[in-house]
């Protein structure tokens, strides 16, 4: 399967699958327990439908939003992921550079392979940095002093991985960091040598948001342990609110699913949350973003910016969420798979497909901006 012959995020995904060894593929594909939130991620989308108007003029369409004070030129972002070197061995760059080309957010993960500076550098237009709470106070000042003096404008605080999702798949192959592959799991690498040879002739897997602050054991850090040792289970909405009010710029909460925490976000000087439930990869059964975000919109839309991911594979899934109020999705697995598939390339192709997907889809509904699209243009069915 070549990159010509991917037109969808189902055709990415199986061009990955291909050339990733299972542990890896299924460290992206899998989630908590039994994936039910994963999976109804997606399906949510389809249980409303777009009412189009006609007639309207269509020839110019402008997709651009304003996302916490950052300008993007289409209402889509690259959410921040973990380990993308281990996906493709240009890693973050390559995400990093195809969203800079398309005038569109990425976010670096704290879990990234590369540099946030770098990154900053490659991507050039809006970004955010990601990162978790550590119960070393002076860690996190430290992690803002970074990001700021890297220039990233907004940080971006994720709030529901206060422990680590019961992910079985990545228990069955031994997937961990550093590797503790099982029989299974080496047999899975074995029978993609390409990845293997490729892997190991590129520069070396490295953490490097965290290499210098967490020396573990052998100098082998270990992500489980990152989690366990290093996170604080006990961070609340004063230590946020302090946390904020150092930043003092944009800042954002990732993982807010409940009305009233969306009014707490407001309250501590949030400029944006992003309702998402990790892409089913942590609580299994809670709702999806899409359910949720109606209600939390209604709550607080007229005083942050709402923004939402998880289960996007089409431009009709985000026009679905424009128009419940969203102010920007975020995407996930859905340039994942392209990375995997084909490094940058496969990001820009998929950005591409999704740009052209959203103003198809816009020029079909009768809209011109963002803004024109309402619940007016959505229809629940029971
Ligand atoms: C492989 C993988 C790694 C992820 N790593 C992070 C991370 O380091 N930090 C974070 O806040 N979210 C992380 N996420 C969650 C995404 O940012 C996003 O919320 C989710 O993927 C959206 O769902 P989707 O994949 O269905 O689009 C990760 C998701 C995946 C699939």
């Amino acid at each position: 399967m070549q990159l010509k012959d991917c037109y969808n995020f189902h055709d990415f995904r199986r061009m990955a699958k291909q050339r990733l060894p299972g542990p890896i593929f299924n460290y992206i594909d899998g989630a908590a327990d039994d994936e039910v939130t994963y999976r109804r991620n997606t399906a949510a989308f389809e249980k409303c439908d777009l009412v189009p108007d006609v007639l309207r003029g269509v020839a110019d369409v402008d997709m651009s939003v304003t996302v916490m004070g950052q300008k993007l030129s289409m209402p889509v972002y690259c959410s921040p992921t973990a380990l993308q070197r281990l996906f493709h061995h240009q890693g973050e760059r390559a995400v990093a550079a195809a969203a800079g080309k398309f005038g569109t957010m990425f976010g670096v993960s704290s879990l990234g392979t590369t540099s946030l500076e770098e990154a900053r550098r490659i991507s050039g237009g809006p970004q955010v940095y990601q990162f978790y709470f550590h119960k070393d106070r002076g860690l996190n000042r430290d992690m803002m002093a970074r990001a700021k003096s890297a220039g990233v404008e907004t940080m971006m605080l994720t709030v529901d991985s206060i422990t680590g999702g019961n992910r079985e798949r990545d228990k069955r192959t031994g997937f961990a960091i550093p590797f503790k592959l099982n029989l299974s799991g080496i047999a899975q690498f074995a029978m993609k040598p390409a990845w293997g040879i490729n892997y190991l002739t590129h520069e070396r897997f490295s953490l490097p948001q965290l290499d210098d602050h967490i020396k573990m054991d052998g100098g082998a850090l270990s992500i489980s342990r990152y989690f366990t040792e290093m996170l604080d289970p006990s961070m609340n909405w004063e230590d946020v609110e302090q946390m904020v009010r150092e930043w003092g710029g944009p800042f954002c909460l990732k993982g807010i699913m409940s009305v009233d925490d969306a009014r707490r976000a407001v309250e501590i000087g949030c400029s944006g949350i992003v309702l998402s439930n990790h892409g089913g990869r942590q609580l299994d059964g809670s709702r999806s973003a899409f359910d949720q975000l109606a209600e939390i919109v209604d709550a607080v839309g007229d005083r942050i910016d709402v923004m939402m991911d998880g289960g996007i594979q089409r431009g009709t899934h985000v026009l679905k969420a424009l128009s419940l109020g969203a102010k920007a999705v975020g995407l996930g697995r859905y340039y994942l798979f392209p990375l995997a598939a084909a490094g940058q390339a496969g990001v820009e192709r998929a950005l591409e497909t999704m740009r052209i997907e959203i103003e198809r889809g816009m020029k079909l509904m009768g809209c011109t901006t963002v803004e024109q699209l309402t619940r007016r243009n959505l229809r629940f069915r029971d």
